[in-house]
């Protein structure tokens, strides 16, 4: 699997160092909270474990699963619940975790859900940003890492469902797309 890595953009250890920091930041933000920390199936699973294990604040867990629905070349926008939360959003501190925010529609509709369902207040926390893919107007609270206009994989982020176990955030070689 490594020797389809063109290069790595993101090192193991600079993610896990991100996470304390991050971790430490929202450990101070919540602290006599108890945030219901929501990751985003799949993508964010990794980032999710590794982070909240930094926050030392009691939190609740829940996973969240939705899809985009793409209708040729472009994105329709509209998203799709694939698997809702088990917990009740009303009143509670909402911190949604994601591996990347590239259109935003995904973060979009999720905010606009939870502010639906009245949440007290609503946070975003992604490890990766890659701000020129934006087309939805919204915006994390917390960004570990600005990516550049590539497709990457790892650390939760996948190509046709592989790469994400990888420790690492890297680009694929370009045959392994098939080019
Ligand atoms: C990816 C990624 C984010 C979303 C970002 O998930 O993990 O959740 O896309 O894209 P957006 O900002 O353009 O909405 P995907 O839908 O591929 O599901 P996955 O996490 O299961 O891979
Ligand atoms: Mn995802
Ligand atoms: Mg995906």
């Amino acid at each position: 699997m490594h020797n389809e890595i063109e290069k790595v953009l993101i090192s193991e250890e600079e993610i896990q160092e991100k996470c304390k920091e991050m971790g430490a930041e929202l450990s101070k933000e919540y602290e006599g909270h108890f945030p219901l920390a929501i990751g985003v199936l799949k993508g964010a699973t990794p980032f999710m474990t590794d982070l909240l294990k930094r926050m030392e604040t009691h939190l609740e867990m829940d996973f969240m699963d939705v899809s985009s629905y793409h209708g040729g070349m472009e994105s329709s926008g509209e998203v799709k619940i694939v698997k809702d939360l088990d917990t009740k959003v009303e009143g509670r501190d909402v911190l949604i975790i994601e591996d990347i925010i590239d259109s935003g529609r995904t973060l979009a509709y999720l905010v606009d859900l939870f502010k639906y369902r009245k949440a007290n207040s609503i946070k975003i926390v992604t490890l990766l940003d890659k701000p020129t893919g934006r087309s939805a107007d919204i915006k994390a609270d917390t960004v570990g890492f600005e990516v550049p206009d590539e497709f990457v994989v790892g650390y939760g982020l996948d190509y046709q469902e592989k790469y994400r176990n990888l420790p690492y955030v890297g680009v694929l070689k370009p045959e392994v797309y098939g080019g």
